[in-house]
């Protein structure tokens, strides 16, 4: 089976495909059918293998026996990791995700870096990792200056419209219009970042009550989101401050950062503006300040020197490509990147409106992202409430959640990450297509069939098995392989992928295969396959941070 020989890959032409002669063969300098041929007579009769055939260039197609299948079947029924390893066992990933920013409004780009991340730490977890969550929120810069000081000035409570925004998005818009036309309001929210950087004992206070507000709100949006995202993974830009300076000294002394107009950068030899003049890291601008590049350096530095980091993950717009590139490439030639550890920009594409361009309100303004989970929890309220005319209250409510915050995090993981998808509610409730919903339903019928059925469920090798339920039998067992390739690529979507086609798979098997009627020994192998199922689509959706009512 796929784990216990890896070369082996699954066909359509067969059960497995074997692909490894024919580059032996080219190395051996031997004609690929003959060595082929060779292997296939070679094969142990060891009762594994019904049916091994050359094919094309030099392929061996293999059939497995029934029992062979049937065995499997029983060792996985035993195994509640279902066959998955711990390979991430002793690796520590430091995984930086969905950073919000102090005082703005979450929306659906935060969405994606929360719920990809979420689902790779579930899956790096899962497989026996640890995993460091950095949520990098953005509390620091000269914003600030202009909220505390606008606050200080206009002590009364800013009037609250929460239709739209929240009263510190208020209190931001508000700031940022006197900001851009007062002059003299300016230039006291300048001397107000100035005193804010001194650490003037009252400004950071403001700050600091800014910061608390916000988080607050965050915490709630990860809750109502089921993300596992508390205060002690929030490390925000500001925790590294007293870090920049000697990034800054020691990127100098190692000659990877030059004086350059005043302001000091790093260069490099590909990466030019559109006049051709190198686009520079800004480690530290002309005036003596640091941004958002230093920010990111000390960060680095201090998750793999202290932290101890044998990976590192962000997960982040793929409009930061650039910014990452020069990031990884400075540590790297600063000594704080070793080239064993991996620094990858875990990239995602833009979140759509309906009109295919970046999803926008009509007013042009971003959508909030607690008003969208409100939406897709009301419309799968009306889903669920169609289909169980007896839920009500509570109940329905708790339904309403599962199905309806389940149905935003699988549009959008579903889906390859680095591309653009357009946010639609109604596609992402169907009861059918490539949809959460969908797999929750399918995880439910498998049970209720289960729940019909009474005693204990044992598997008998010796009877026969029909095309769709040894279909059933290799899907399932390609769930660890599955797991293995979400954190190869960093791509939970190839779980989305891996469990719809299990839905189908299982589908077929229910519409040729009868469970319960099922004669003597097939009804034992059958319920197993059903609890196989049931449980592999209950665990690979928990994966993804998606919860599995038993009811629908
Ligand atoms: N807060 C930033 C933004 O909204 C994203 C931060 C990404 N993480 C990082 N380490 N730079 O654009």
């Amino acid at each position: 089976m796929a784990d216990l020989a890896p070369q082996l890959r699954r066909s359509a032409h067969a059960d497995f495909q074997a692909d490894g002669v024919l580059a032996a063969a080219r190395t051996l300098r031997r004609n690929p059918r003959q060595a082929a041929a060779e292997v296939v007579d070679d094969l142990p009769e060891d009762g594994l293998v019904a049916t091994a055939v050359v094919a094309g260039p030099g392929f061996v197609n293999i059939e497995l026996t029934d029992r062979a299948l049937l065995a499997q079947l029983t060792r996985r029924l035993g195994d509640d990791r279902l066959g998955v390893g711990t390979p991430e066992a002793g690796v520590t990933t430091v995984i930086d995700y969905s950073q919000p920013n102090i005082a703005k409004e979450m929306h659906v780009g935060h969405l994606r870096s929360t719920v990809i991340g979420d689902a790779l730490v579930r899956v790096l977890e899962h497989l026996g990792g640890t995993v460091v969550r950095r949520n990098h929120i953005g509390d620091w810069g000269t914003q600030f200056g202009m909220l505390i000081q606008y606050q200080v000035e206009h002590p009364e409570p800013v009037a609250v419209d929460t239709g739209t925004m929240g009263r510190l998005a208020t209190l931001y818009r508000l700031a940022r219009a006197q900001f851009d036309t007062d002059s003299a309001f300016a230039d006291r929210a300048r001397r107000r970042v100035v005193a804010l950087q001194a650490g003037e004992p009252n400004t950071v206070a403001a700050w600091q009550d800014i910061v608390a507000e916000s988080t607050r709100y965050f915490t709630d949006v990860y809750d109502r989101l089921g993300v596992r995202l508390t205060d002690a993974d929030t490390v925000g830009e500001s925790a590294y401050n007293a870090a920049l300076p000697a990034v800054a000294d020691e990127l100098e002394r190692r000659k990877v950062a030059v004086t350059s107009d005043g302001a000091l950068c790093v260069f490099f030899d590909d990466l030019r503006g559109p006049d051709g003049e190198p686009t520079p890291l800004i480690v530290r601008k002309r005036d003596g300040g640091f941004g958002y590049a230093a920010t990111d350096l000390a960060a680095l530095r201090q998750r793999v020197v202290e932290l101890h980091a044998d990976r590192l993950l962000y997960v982040v717009d793929a409009r930061q490509a650039r910014h990452f590139r020069m990031v990884f490439d400075t540590a790297r030639r600063a000594g704080w990147l070793p080239p064993t550890v991996p620094a990858v920009h875990v990239a995602f594409g833009t979140v759509l409106g309906p009109d295919g361009r970046p999803f926008k309100t009509r007013a042009g303004d971003t959508v909030r992202l607690v008003d969208l989970l409100t939406e897709a929890v009301d419309r799968a309220r009306g889903v669920v409430g169609a289909k169980n005319p007896g839920l009500t209250g509570a109940a329905l409510d708790e339904r309403a959640w599962q199905v309806g915050i389940g149905a935003v995090k699988y549009a959008d993981l579903a889906t390859n990450r680095s591309r653009d998808y357009v946010y639609d509610p109604e596609r992402m409730l169907a009861l059918a297509g490539n949809t959460g919903v969908y797999l929750q339903y399918a995880h439910a019928r498998v049970r209720s069939i289960l729940a019909r059925a009474d005693g204990d469920i044992t598997v008998d090798v010796t009877a026969p098995l029909e095309p769709a339920e040894r279909a059933l039998i290799l899907d399932l067992d390609a769930f660890a392989d599955t797991l293995v390739e979400v954190v190869a690529g960093h791509e939970p979507h190839r779980l989305c992928g891996y469990l719809y086609r299990l839905a189908q798979t299982f589908t077929t098997f229910y519409e040729h295969c009868p469970v319960l009627r099922a004669p003597g020994p097939r009804r034992g192998n059958r319920l197993a396959l059903c609890r196989l199922t049931g449980d592999t689509l209950r665990t690979g959706l928990h994966l993804l941070g998606i919860p599995t009512p038993d009811h629908l």
